[in-house]
């Protein structure tokens, strides 16, 4: 009897489930909604999703057409390639789509869903970009960590010269991993007044075992999982993912929590206040306890760990990757700091303004290889209009601007490597937004492309750089959230004759 209630239950279930779907599907031809490919039960468009993602987008948006609706399990995803469109999101649309589509991790690696990246919009997040604007990328405190970044460099160029004496006046090194350590040293100098790489760290097995979880950590977060899109497949291995993803959680919840204790004893043992962002974080906390909670400064600190780390390193590989198989430009940054930059010193970042031909290699190289090349995705709250299409509410939004960026229709020799071509150029904003736009725009534009020009720029001018082989460098994209390049990059290089004879500003 029970048996037969059930099966009568869960048939009637079914027949609910595909009733509603019909019901919305024949709501949505009444409507104007965008072209779609052909699509499966069930799984709609799923199955069209190959890795690397843009690039996959990027054929389905040539062949049907630059605004685009997927449909991905229960989700709707709207594929933008077109920068009118774009620019209609952002612009006209833009407190609609300033809200964040929920998923299993960025539940589980958001304290649930209140960090600044995935929060929906509203009173906390604007609270939260506010205190961003103010307390964290403001030009002030921008410049308080001037020294910081400057002396994280200068341990690495100092790790160089030093393998470069054991050589024999040359070393091969692993830029990949090179500029990881760097950019993390950097935000962890910034934000805790603690590094994690190299040989100056204070605690080796602490930092040891902090490198493990920095790896996991940038590895899973922006993850998404078919559970997000088919909530039936959860009950597969939904349990396992949910288990892996809390203790991951818990483990970088105690780095974050370690973080901010170690600065509060410093502080309470009288320690100089306010020299890192976590102190001047815990001193907003004495005014407002209730706000400037411990959870809400863990999350700050993550994101920023989380969101700088990748695009910065991710960047600055693919930088050095291009200028290796095009030394003409490396010679071309050197004239221009030769040029700009007294001899008896190194490269600082408020030369970087004068250095029109550097930044243009920054430009250049965001183009061809934004390191958030989909952006992080976007949901709309309400129903809107796009190029006159109805989008309806719930529809997740990908801006798929690596296509944007390598659109012939845009640009001359798209898939080239010219950086003479930003000179001209003036900036739109839609054509060209390695950073975003709008309100969910990068926080982080000014200070990373600082940290791109000061550690490119610097590179170039101490060494002398070329591929360790004849053949041309591998530029195979890799999949994933950001752009990763498949094979990691390693070069070779040996201080310039220039740098030799001033000796004090780099001891090997
Ligand atoms: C080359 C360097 C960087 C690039 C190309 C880049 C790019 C981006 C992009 C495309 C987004 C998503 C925008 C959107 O969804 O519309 C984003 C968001 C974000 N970025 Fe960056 N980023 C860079 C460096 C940084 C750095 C250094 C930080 C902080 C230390 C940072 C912090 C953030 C944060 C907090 C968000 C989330 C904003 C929000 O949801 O309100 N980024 N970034």
């Amino acid at each position: 009897m029970e048996l037969t209630y059930s099966l009568t239950a869960c048939l009637a279930i079914f027949v609910l489930f595909i009733f509603s779907i019909l019901l919305r599907n024949l709501a949505s031809c009444a409507k104007n909604q965008p072209p779609s490919p052909p699509s499966l039960p069930l799984i709609g468009h799923l199955h069209l999703l190959k890795e690397p993602l843009n690039q996959t987008l990027q054929s389905l948006s040539a062949k049907y057409g630059e605004i685009l609706l997927l449909r991905l399990g229960v989700r709707k995803a709207l594929i933008v390639t077109s920068p009118s469109a774009v620019e209609e999101c952002f612009t006209k649309n833009d407190i609609i789509f300033a809200n964040r589509p929920r998923s299993l991790s960025s539940k589980h690696f958001s304290y649930n869903y209140t960090t600044i990246s995935v929060a929906p919009y509203g009173d906390h997040w604007r609270n939260l970009r506010r205190l961003a604007a103010l307390e964290i990328f403001s030009p002030a405190r921008i410049a308080v960590f001037t020294g910081t970044r400057k002396t994280e460099l200068m341990l690495l160029l100092r790790e160089l010269m030093h393998k470069c004496n054991e050589g024999g006046g040359s070393t091969k090194v692993d830029l990949k991993s090179k500029f990881v350590e760097l950019a993390f040293n950097i935000l962890s100098m910034t934000m805790a007044g603690k590094r994690y790489y190299g040989e100056n760290v204070a605690d080796a097995e602490e930092a040891r075992k902090a490198r493990f979880l920095i790896r996991e950590m940038l590895e899973n977060s922006g993850r998404s999982n078919l559970g997000d899109y088919l909530p039936l497949l959860r009950w597969v291995d939904f349990k396992g993912l949910e288990k892996r993803f809390t203790t991951l959680m818990q483990r970088l919840d105690k780095f974050m929590q370690d973080m901010v204790d170690e600065r509060k004893q410093l502080l309470a043992a009288g320690s100089n206040g306010s020299a890192t962002m976590i102190d001047h974080l815990l001193s907003l906390q004495e005014n407002e306890h209730e706000y400037y909670s411990d959870e809400l400064i863990k999350g700050i600190i993550m994101v920023l760990l989380i969101a700088g780390t990748d695009t910065l390193s991710i960047s600055l590989e693919w930088a050095m990757a291009l200028l290796l198989n095009q030394p003409e430009a490396i010679k071309k940054i050197k004239a221009e700091i030769d040029a700009h930059v007294p001899e008896d010193r190194l490269l600082e970042e408020q030369d970087l303004p004068n250095l029109t031909y550097l930044q243009n290699v920054i430009k250049e190289t965001l183009r061809l290889y934004p390191p958030v090349p989909l952006l992080i995705p976007h949901e709309a709250s309400e129903n809107c209009t796009v190029a006159g299409y109805h989008v309806s509410k719930g529809t997740m939004l990908l801006v798929n601007l690596w296509a944007i960026h390598r659109d012939p229709k845009l640009w001359e020799d798209p898939t080239k490597f010219i950086p003479e071509r930003h000179q001209e150029r003036r900036d739109d904003g839609f054509t060209m937004l390695p950073f975003g736009a709008g309100r969910r725009g990068c926080p982080g534009a000014g200070i990373g492309t600082r940290v791109l020009g000061l550690v490119l720029g610097t590179l170039v001018q101490v060494f002398e750089w070329e591929r360790t082989s004849e053949e041309m460098v591998d530029m195979t994209e890799g999949r994933g959230f950001s752009i990763p390049k498949v094979e990691p990059l390693q070069a070779i290089c040996r201080p310039r004759q220039a740098i030799l004879q001033q000796h004090s500003l780099v001891p090997p």
